[in-house]
């Protein structure tokens, strides 16, 4: 007979925008209400969450509407508490480096929001302690597990680009400054001090993207900038923008097979979308090309590339975007967030590591520390191995 196995989780920021929506809502509680996880084995994965956080009202209002038992505002006291199976992170990036070795040294399996440190040698300790236990640990790369990012991958497992020649990625929308339209990200994602600016939030994400869809990034230049210097908080008042709110770089990847990929990716939160999707990525070979964004992804082949000729007296008659086809999914995708943490919970119960883990975190911190340095250099800079 099939067995069954409780995992008890405690949560930590799930008050805040990604644990709530993100982690809570739209991946750990589905699991619990359809009963837990079934594995590949018949072994069913029962979820019980504890609640963390500071604010007891908060606290209350999540657990009764979303019938939860348990929570706490005593951090240390519930990392250390050994009813629990795995320690789950998503506050401010300031707060995680402590709560992270806290869990480590209390012995708990980890699954935590990106990024995972503030410093690039935070983020290397917390590989390194890891590195010295059994425990599985989990790191959001929720990008690589959407279906766009899944066809993308799929089309270079499938050789469709012949010789993979470059990237381009355009990620950004505009966030509003919050004088007159309340800002739909927190102020301190605007505020260096508290761990803010693009380069932070997002190079630990194209890290990953670029390993996983590419391969490994060999050097980066980048060039950051603050272009909304005011903006108003959660209480309507002003504070100056320290962090960076736009990231212009260009990133030099190897692919297993020694292409040597020039990828240059785009970040801004001050720019108005004009594209399908709030990120995109297209991807160019000799054989082909494609475009992903979260969910769509459409490609162009050789054979069905049209001869385009600059003509600069003759407005266009070709609807360019009319010429690509959609990449189907071919399979049921879930979302990311959701994908990844099963994945996570059947590495947990077998005991074995998950495959995005503090080491390549640690990569994604170098990357933006990188990109701070290249920055303020005005020069590229090589990306050295991380030795634990
Ligand atoms: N994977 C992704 O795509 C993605 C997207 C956005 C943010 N993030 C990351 O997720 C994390 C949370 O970001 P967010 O946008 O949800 O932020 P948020 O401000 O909405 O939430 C932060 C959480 O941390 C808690 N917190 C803050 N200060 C605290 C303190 N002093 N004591 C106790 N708790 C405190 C808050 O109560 C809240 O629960 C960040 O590290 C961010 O980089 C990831």
């Amino acid at each position: 007979m099939a067995s069954t196995r409780k995992l008890v989780i405690a949560m930590n920021g799930i008050t805040g925008r990604m644990g709530y929506r993100q982690h809570l809502v739209r991946s750990i509680l589905p699991i619990r209400d359809q009963g837990g996880l079934v594995l590949a084995d018949g072994t069913r994965v029962e979820l019980e969450i504890i609640l963390v956080g500071r604010n007891e009202d908060k606290l209350k209002d999540i657990a009764a509407k979303h019938n939860i038992e348990r929570w706490t505002t005593d951090q240390d006291a519930i990392i250390n508490d050994p009813e629990v199976d795995i320690y789950f992170d998503a506050q401010t990036t300031s707060r995680r480096y402590d709560a992270l070795t806290a869990a480590i040294k209390a012995g708990k399996h980890i699954f935590t929001e990106k990024p995972t440190a503030e410093t690039l040698e935070q983020a290397i300790d917390l590989a390194r302690q890891a590195s010295q236990t059994n425990l599985t640990v989990g790191v959001v790369h929720d990008k690589l597990y959407l279906p766009g990012l899944k066809k993308l991958r799929r089309l270079v497992d499938e050789d469709f680009f012949g010789t993979i020649l470059s990237m381009r990625g355009e990620f950004g929308y505009w966030v509003f400054e919050g004088d007159v339209q309340p800002a739909q990200r927190p102020s301190w994602n605007y505020r260096k001090q508290d761990g803010g600016g693009m380069m932070v939030d997002m190079f630990c994400h194209w890290n990953y993207v670029l390993e996983g869809i590419l391969g490994k990034v060999t050097s980066v230049y980048s060039q950051a900038v603050t272009h909304i210097p005011t903006r108003w908080d959660e209480n309507g008042e002003p504070y100056e923008a320290t962090a960076d709110d736009a990231a212009y770089a260009i990133f030099e990847v190897e692919t297993p097979k020694g292409e040597k990929v020039i990828a240059q990716i785009n970040s801004s939160w001050a720019v108005r979308v004009h594209r399908k999707e709030l990120v995109e990525f297209q991807v160019d070979g000799t054989h082909g090309t494609a475009v992903a964004g979260l969910f769509h992804c459409e490609s162009q082949q050789r054979a069905n590339t049209p001869k385009a000729a600059w003509d600069p007296d003759v407005p266009t008659t070709i609807d360019f975007m009319s010429q690509w086809e959609d990449v189907p999914a071919n399979a049921e995708l879930e979302n990311g967030f959701r994908a990844q943490w099963e994945e996570f919970l059947a590495d947990v119960v077998a005991g074995r590591p998950h495959r995005y883990e503090l080491l390549s975190a640690a990569r994604g911190v170098q990357l933006a520390a990188l990109g701070q340095e290249s920055s303020d250099q005005g020069r590229r800079l090589e990306v050295p191995e991380i030795q634990l």
